[in-house]
């Protein structure tokens, strides 16, 4: 793992021993971040079983190719974001897989380095790119979107006082533009008293500018409909979510590809981290686990 900064791989055991049904074959690691999932499935792998890695972001992608490389070419780790998998496989030559690995949303590095934006709880640039070649930023979103724009995203990530939120971003913004993560948590403070809710007010307007940035469900969406094209009878795709809205995805689009046939639930309920995992990590506390297998 890079020396500065760590990232706890979440559900590891359930996640590499559902996924794992051919220790020969091809495994792909959509979300390869630091490695640590990937660690887990090479280390089950017999003489012929590989895995790919894809990240996004290039900083992941220097990281995970330094934390696997005692895995010499068992491994190849691709600068790319896994909605564009399809290409990817035409240009390796890759027709088969044996398993698909989503963890999805961004790594504790994300969350910790303040230069990147993802945290309240650091001062940093409103910037929030997980690929930082992509042109949209957290800062064009708060400061040029307009009102029911904005209303409408933080509505759908799940803050019922969107509109309140979203006139004062807009009020605010026409003295002066917001530029750090710290002044617009302090506006959303301001407005929102802490006492009506568990957690920071600011966490659902900070999650939906991430998910906004990032085109995650987009992402999401296509990435599952891409995957299953390469999945072998027998193979399966696992996916880790962190908030109800990327679950209700999974969950929706899982349950109709097996009323549609070729396709088996094997967790028919997702599975989440037990008391000692989320004591241990407080951030898989939200985690849950669905898979899905190809049968024909
Ligand atoms: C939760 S972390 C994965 C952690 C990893 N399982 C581990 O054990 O280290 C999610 C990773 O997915 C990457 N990511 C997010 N969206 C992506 C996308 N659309 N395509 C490729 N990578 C993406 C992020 O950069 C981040 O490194």
């Amino acid at each position: 793992m890079s020396a500065e900064y760590k990232h706890e791989p979440v559900l590891l055991e359930e996640t590499v021993n559902l996924l794992i049904t051919d220790s020969e074959g091809l495994y792909v690691d959509a979300t390869v971040g630091m490695g640590g999932h990937a660690s887990k499935i090479l280390s089950k792998l017999g003489r012929q079983g590989k895995l790919i890695g894809f990240d996004w972001d290039p900083e992941m992608v220097n990281i995970s190719k330094n934390n696997l490389s005692s895995y010499g070419d068992k491994v190849k780790i691709i600068g790319s974001n896994f909605s564009a998998m399809e290409e990817v496989f035409k240009r390796e030559g890759i027709i088969n897989i044996s398993g698909i690995l989503f963890d999805l949303g961004v790594s504790s590095l994300h969350f910790d380095k303040p230069q990147r934006g993802f945290s309240f709880k650091h001062e940093g640039p409103l910037d929030m790119r997980i690929n930082p070649a992509n042109p949209l930023t957290a800062h064009t979103i708060i400061n040029k979107w307009p009102y029911e724009q904005i209303e409408h995203l933080i509505r759908i990530c799940g803050e019922r006082f969107s509109h309140k939120i979203a006139k004062h971003i807009c009020e605010r913004r026409e003295k002066k533009e917001f530029e750090t993560t710290t002044e617009l948590k302090n506006l959303i403070e301001e407005i929102m008293p802490r006492t009506s809710r568990k957690s920071n007010p600011a966490t659902k307007t900070f999650l939906a500018l991430r998910v906004a940035v990032n085109y995650e469900f987009e992402n999401l969406t296509k990435g599952i409909q891409k995957a299953g094209q390469f999945l072998v009878p027998g193979g399966r795709m696992a996916i880790i979510t962190f908030h109800s809205l990327e679950d209700r995805i999974v969950k929706e689009t899982f349950y109709f590809m097996a009323r549609m046939g070729g396709w088996k639930l094997i967790t028919k309920k997702p599975i989440s981290p037990n008391e000692s995992e989320v004591n241990a990590n407080n951030r898989s506390r939200s985690a849950k686990l669905r898979v899905i297998e190809r049968i024909k």
